[in-house]
């Protein structure tokens, strides 16, 4: 068999993959809080301006595509792969060293793949594609750019997006606090000295990304 083509290569690449999108959940986290440290969302307008259309940007956003696709693509192949391995018989294994929520990954990960997609369609199509024709876009307080500020204050202040975005947030976060370990693990990183350390802070990061995350949506709709 081809090595290139192997499960270990696959896991390789996916967790490289995985680790890198864990890097960019926090850079985005950092630009939403704007949104609460600066009601007037000016500080955020501007950065999603540069975000937009900085060019080193705009070629990285491909590489984000990529990286997603990527781990997309194994994740579900690696799975396939591991349920035509193990029949009926993993059933009777005796207790499992695995966390509860490694059992769910893809399972979490085609929730959040859902919700990717309606994040695309709402904020990158709209803006890229029918370049801001909405009339909040238009009505930005920032001349020459879209208030992409007010996109997002809009959905959060419906009550069904606000709870189909907690649900979805709490999901990732179940997928963020087994995939950091595992990715250690898949990248050979494995020490029992330095294990708890990378559980603990797989655990930390993804109650802060989740919680962070959540806690947007809250303060916009409880305080509009
Ligand atoms: C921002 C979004 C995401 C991040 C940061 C992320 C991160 C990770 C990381 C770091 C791992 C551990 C990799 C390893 O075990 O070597 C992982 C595992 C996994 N991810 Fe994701 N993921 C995301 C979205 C998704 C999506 C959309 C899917 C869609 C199917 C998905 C499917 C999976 C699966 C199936 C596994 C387990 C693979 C295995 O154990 O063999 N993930 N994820």
């Amino acid at each position: 068999m081809n090595l290139s083509y192997s499960s270990i290569t696959k896991k390789i690449w996916m967790s490289l993959m995985g680790l890198f999108l864990m890097i960019f959940l926090v850079v985005h986290l950092g630009i939403n809080l704007l949104l609460l440290f600066d009601p007037t969302r000016e500080l955020f307008n501007e950065v999603a301006h540069f975000m937009g259309t900085n060019p080193i940007i705009q070629i990285f956003q491909w590489v984000l595509f990529a990286g997603f696709a990527i781990h997309i693509a194994l994740g579900v192949i690696l799975q396939i792969q591991n349920w035509i391995a193990r029949p009926k018989r993993y059933k009777v294994k005796a207790i499992s060293e695995d966390s509860f929520f490694s059992k769910f990954m893809i399972h979490t990960g085609i929730i959040i793949l859902i919700f990717l997609v309606i994040h695309f369609a709402n904020f990158f199509i709209k803006v890229k594609v029918f370049h801001g024709v909405d009339d909040f876009i238009l009505a930005g307080v920032n001349t020459g750019m879209e208030d992409m500020g007010l996109l997002v204050v809009k959905l959060f202040e419906l009550p069904e997006y606000v709870i189909g975005y907690i649900i979805v947030l709490l999901l990732l976060g179940f997928h963020l606090d087994h995939a950091f370990q595992s990715a250690f693990q898949s990248l050979g990183l494995n020490h029992p000295k330095y294990t708890p350390c990378i559980k603990g802070f797989g655990h930390v990061y993804a109650i802060v990304i989740s919680l962070g995350y959540i806690l947007i949506p809250l303060v916009i709709y409880f305080t509009k």
